[in-house]
């Protein structure tokens, strides 16, 4: 039988091993819970977007479990403006989206979670993470985490997460490209990059959650971005909670980031809400677009 998450953490530091363990239990909550979580809340998150009430309830639930813990000293999530202090004497903090992609749980398509995990406080460079994974709730319910120890994938079976692949390394060449925002907002030199990847054969897979795009990345290679707008010149993604945790994992698995100037991952954070164009994949093709930009 496959080793279980469990028995595959036994490896790394044990208190870090029980905080991740402790967020594959929750997952498992959110994923039967998502159910009976629908609709849209009256409140607004602190980047203006309407909450759902999912996302609400993740964000409760995980925060309270990370308190539960007690070695959880602060939190950092996508749905509060401010860091959240949970345990004066706690080893670790954590950046969190509770639900990436919601908007996608109305036509049923791919949501997740993304936790980044460090010892240093928040906010500080993504290369300071110690552990990053994500969750995607799609047809089965996976876990991908990192401890700085390459990349490995599990899947969630009836009692416990069981291990699927081990030291996953970005596929050469890749074969896929998913892009956010709107083409007439790219810019165009960026433009002229994705026109170069279509005429050698890449194909467009977009489904609008950064945790399900960036997964296909990791299992077929190529590139995901969410890249600078004309319209909006940071694009869209959180560095905090969502660009550098997916980063960290990607360099683990052998690819590369930028926001078109440097690694994502050496980033210093203004303020814990900041955006960043974010470009993610097969080390080659980071490489060529960095040089073009
Ligand atoms: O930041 C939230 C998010 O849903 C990401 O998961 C995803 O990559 C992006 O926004 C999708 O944005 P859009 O709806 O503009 O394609």
């Amino acid at each position: 039988m496959a080793r279980t998450l469990k028995q595959h953490l036994k490896t790394i530091d044990k208190e870090l091993a029980s905080l991740i363990l402790k967020i594959s239990d929750s997952s498992n909550t959110i994923s039967k819970e998502l159910p009976n979580r629908m609709g849209k809340s009256d409140t607004k998150n602190v980047y203006g977007e309407t909450q759902l009430i999912a996302d609400k309830w993740a964000d409760e639930f995980l925060i309270d479990e990370f308190k539960k813990t007690g070695i959880v000293k602060s939190v950092v999530s996508e749905e509060r403006s401010e860091v959240v202090k949970l345990n004066k004497k706690g080893i670790f903090n954590v950046t969190l989206d509770p639900l990436d992609g919601s908007s996608n749980i109305e036509s049923n398509n791919m949501v997740g979670t993304i936790i980044g995990i460090y010892e240093k406080d928040l906010p500080t460079q993504g290369k300071h993470q110690i552990a990053a994974l994500y969750v995607l709730y799609g047809p089965t319910t996976t876990l991908v985490y990192t401890a700085g120890n390459g990349v490995h994938e599990f899947v969630r079976a009836e009692k416990a997460f069981l291990l699927k692949k081990e030291n996953i390394k970005l596929p050469e060449p890749g074969i896929l490209y998913g892009i956010g925002g709107l083409r007439k907002d790219w810019l165009p030199l960026f433009k002229k990059y994705i026109k170069e990847l279509e005429a050698q054969g890449y194909k467009l897979r977009y489904g609008g959650s950064f945790v399900g795009d960036v997964n296909q990345i990791l299992h077929y290679g190529g590139i995901f971005a969410y890249p600078s707008l004309t319209t909006k010149p940071d694009g869209k993604l959180r560095l905090l909670v969502e660009s550098n945790p997916i980063s960290f994992i990607i360099k683990q698995a052998g690819g590369a980031s930028t926001n078109g100037k440097c690694s994502i991952l050496e980033i210093k954070p203004e303020n814990i809400t900041q955006r960043v164009p974010t470009y993610i994949g097969n080390k080659n093709l980071i490489e060529k677009l960095k040089k073009l930009l």
